[in-house]
């Protein structure tokens, strides 16, 4: 791990965002693997700055997302693909069909996690792949359990999770139950990648995730075994950090 400790949420989004850019810059062909949540917005707002500033050209970037809801229409404003629009696609000058969100209304759930895999691997793979890092461990919807998932698969969401994104619907029925999202192993292939953690209620889980032993039942400890990760996190979510 390279663990960056910034002030606060405002240096943590100019970090991660200068991060993004110079990947996107230094390539030819960049391929960046996007998270949705809280966590990574201050740094798309960032990145919709650079580009407006004339700074940074997004015309030969491919993205392919995390996960998705299953069910939810792209149009469906709970929906990640709707989410990674309104923050960041349509703020900057990528071609919408460079951008890869799994389809969350795909009725065969396996041909679509099969062709989503697919897709990446098409792409030459991911280079820079950014994480939120959920309150359970959980990294993309790979929540806690008792095997790393290699592959894009759909999963039952845990009851916390539900729980956590209900603040996005009006009622905790809205909230959809299944999801798609990139595997343990998807993810562990890409070149590089940024977790992004902020403040004092993931201390604990991300003190687990960078000192605990690595197991299934804290999904993103596995990074403790990527050559090439970054943590780059807020002085309140290291404070229990040696
Ligand atoms: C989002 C995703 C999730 C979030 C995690 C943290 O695409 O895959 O794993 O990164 O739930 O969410 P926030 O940033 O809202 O705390």
């Amino acid at each position: 791990f390279r663990i960056e400790k910034v002030k606060d949420y405002s240096v943590l989004s100019k970090k991660a965002a200068m991060l993004i850019a110079a990947e996107i810059t230094q390539r030819e062909h960049p391929v960046l693997g996007l998270a949705t949540g809280s966590t990574p917005i201050g740094a798309y707002q960032v990145l919709r700055e650079l580009y407006q500033e004339g700074r940074l050209d997004f015309s030969a970037v491919r993205t392919v997302n995390l996960d998705e809801y299953r069910g939810l229409a792209p149009e469906d404003s709970h929906s990640y693909r709707y989410f990674m629009n309104q923050e960041l696609f349509q703020h900057v000058n990528i071609p919408m069909e460079n951008t890869a969100v799994p389809n969350g209304l795909l009725e065969d759930a396996n041909k679509a996690c099969l062709e989503y895999e697919a897709l990446i691997r098409k792409l030459g793979g991911i280079h820079l792949q950014i994480l939120g890092l959920g309150h359970d461990g959980h990294i993309g919807f790979n929540e806690p359990s008792d095997s790393f998932p290699r592959e894009t698969h759909c999963v039952q969401l845990a009851e916390e999770t539900i729980e956590a994104n209900q603040r996005f619907f009006s009622s905790k029925e809205e909230v959809p139950k299944e999801a798609y999202t990139m595997g343990i192993g998807t993810i562990m292939k890409a070149k590089k990648i940024l977790l992004m953690v902020s403040g004092k209620d993931k201390a604990d889980i991300l003190q687990k995730v960078l000192e605990g032993p690595v197991t299934p039942s804290v999904p993103a400890s596995i990074l403790q075994f990527h050559p090439h990760v970054t943590v780059l996190a807020d002085e309140a979510a290291l404070s229990k950090c040696k």
